[in-house]
């Protein structure tokens, strides 16, 4: 695949077959992702992969949390609730995730189903649990590297016709994911991917998100127009 065919095409991929992939093919999206720069060089992420009974517990224990009212326990900043702009474009996403599945505004219950799918890792078969070492912990940069790495893991995958979706929700309860996929204490977790080939007949699978427009992105300083 093209460059351009990758990163115009790659979108988040919110439902699955369950046709397992193969770990050699999950060592070669590794091996690409790990080309990504990092500061200094210093490679500060390690990835959990997870598949079969192990993510299944993970699924469940997120799920009864959850259902619990457990609170989050993400083991990052995440600052301020969103709001302003960031706040339109993450529900302008999330009506169109809806508008997709034919969930309506008031029907609760297909509203927490779709939530817990994603607690479920949206029943992909595989998990990537990126985590990066805890003697970073105070340097903002290896968040950066953990978040370059992904980003090259997810267009590694779409070039080989895997889906994932980068997401929270799979870390949000990091004891249960702590316990099953036997991630050690020097280890921060980041963030969670999930991994598998596309369901084409899922609706949101189809879903592409907008951008905002260069004008707003980008700052040109020196250029002569
Ligand atoms: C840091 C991060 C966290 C995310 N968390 C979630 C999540 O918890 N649940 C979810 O469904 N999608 C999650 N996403 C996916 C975003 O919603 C998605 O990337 C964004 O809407 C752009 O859509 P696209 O990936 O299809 O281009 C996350 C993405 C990133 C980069």
């Amino acid at each position: 695949m093209l460059f351009d065919e990758v990163i115009l095409g790659r979108r988040s991929i919110r439902g699955y077959t369950a046709e397992p992939v193969p770990r050699a093919l999950i060592e070669e999206i590794l091996g690409l992702a790990m080309r990504a720069p990092s500061s200094y060089n210093s490679q500060p992420y390690h990835f959990h992969v997870i598949t079969g009974e192990p993510l299944d517990r993970i699924r469940a224990g997120n799920v009864e949390r959850i259902l619990a009212g457990a609170p989050d326990s993400r083991e990052f900043r995440t600052g301020q609730p969103m709001g302003g702009v960031h706040r339109e474009r993450q529900i302008y996403v999330a009506k169109q995730l809806f508008g997709a599945m034919g969930i309506d505004r008031d029907d609760k219950e297909r509203r927490q189903d779709w939530v817990l799918r994603g607690f479920r890792q949206f029943d992909a078969p595989v998990c990537v649990i990126i985590s990066y070492d805890r003697i970073m912990a105070d340097c903002d940069d290896a968040p950066f590297d953990c978040g370059a790495v992904a980003t090259a893991l997810v267009n590694a995958a779409w070039s080989r016709g895997l889906g994932t979706v980068i997401n929270s929700q799979g870390i949000m309860q990091s004891p249960v994911v702590r316990e099953h996929a036997r991630i050690p204490d020097d280890q921060i977790i980041m963030k969670s991917i999930a991994l598998g080939w596309p369901d084409m007949s899922f609706p949101a699978n189809a879903v592409v998100s907008e951008r905002k427009s260069l004008d707003e992105a980008v700052s040109f300083v020196g250029f002569d127009q």
